[in-house]
């Protein structure tokens, strides 16, 4: 029994909140609301990630945000989902009247396609409704991160889970073992809207690379491939070199992260530590932030 695990407010919350790796990207069309329908498959990641620290203040003093860390790209304010999120909790609770400080380090670098905002956005929600014992179900809480942003429900759920609709239906699945990751992280970074804004201009294509799956995910899926590869490359074309480049290191196909920019690889490597080896080896090579990580079992992680 720990000061999480009892009933009541706490003064003070922390989260960790593990970035999102999709594994496949299928784009199944355009929607009449500008979204995109999608069937993806996706998990959290242990490395990279962020961490969030919420603190109840007295006063009617609303949501205030400091960022420290990789804060390129980073928006601030209110257009920080995390911040975003904070808010709309606090007033689908009824608790306008608190005011909540909100310290984000963030690890995730933004643009790469690893859902960092989403993330954030997901932990703040957890942190607060811990933090003011808010009244406020799972599923209540699924439906105010839908609000926030289509990848905001998986990354409450974490793990690994297929995403349908715009991103916000989520189906859990379960890895067959450890699910070693590379991520390389490419020093150019793409804006979501853009790629599928990109997607929509080429006539929505379908990806040509298809990739065999590692064995934690054959079960579940057949092959892996990414629809908004082509319109990534269309918006950054520098992409594709990068990729090359990162496969002919590793030796294996990378699989593009999401709507980029970062590229993944699953290399045929039995523990972390082996992915981690490899990851300083090619990080070393491309002169670029690479990580070697595992599947993580939850997006969200709280401590008091
Ligand atoms: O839902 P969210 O605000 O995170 O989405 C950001 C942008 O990504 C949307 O405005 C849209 O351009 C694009 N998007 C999409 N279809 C999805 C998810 C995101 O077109 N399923």
């Amino acid at each position: 029994m720990n000061e999480l695990t009892q009933p009541g407010r706490l003064s003070r919350v922390r989260a960790t909140a593990h970035a999102k790796l999709t594994l496949s990207l299928e784009v199944l069309g355009r929607r009449k609301d500008g979204y995109h329908d999608l069937e993806a498959l996706a998990v959290s990641i242990g490395d990279p990630s962020d961490v969030v620290e919420v603190e109840a203040v007295p006063h009617p003093a609303g949501v205030t945000l400091e960022i420290a860390g990789d804060v390129d790209h980073v928006p601030t304010g209110r257009d920080n989902l995390a911040a975003r999120a904070a808010e709309d909790l606090l007033i689908e609770a009824g608790r306008s009247g608190h005011g909540v400080r909100m310290w984000l380090r963030k690890g995730i670098p933004a643009g790469a396609g690893l859902g960092g905002g989403s993330a954030d956005a997901a932990a703040a929600l957890a942190a607060v409704r811990r933090m003011l014992d808010v009244d406020v179900d799972d599923a209540g809480l699924h439906q105010l991160a839908a609000g926030v942003g289509s990848d905001v429900p998986f990354c409450l759920l974490g793990g690994a889970a297929w995403m349908r609709g715009r991103g916000d239906e989520l189906e859990p699945v379960s890895l067959d073992g450890t699910l070693p990751i590379v991520v390389a992280i490419p020093p150019f970074r793409l804006a979501t809207p853009a790629v599928y804004a990109a997607w929509d201009e080429l006539g929505g294509p379908v990806a040509d690379r298809r990739l065999e799956p590692p064995p934690a995910v054959a079960g579940i899926i057949d092959e892996l491939a990414n629809d908004l590869e082509a319109a990534a490359e269309a918006v950054e074309p520098r992409l594709r070199s990068f990729r090359e480049d990162l496969e002919e290191i590793v030796r294996a196909p990378a699989i593009l992260a999401g709507s980029g920019s970062a590229y993944a690889v699953m290399p045929a490597v039995d523990t972390v530590a082996q992915a981690s080896d490899l990851a300083r080896r090619v990080g070393r090579r491309l002169r670029v932030p690479v990580v070697g990580t595992t599947a993580a079992a939850t997006g969200v992680r709280l401590s008091a």
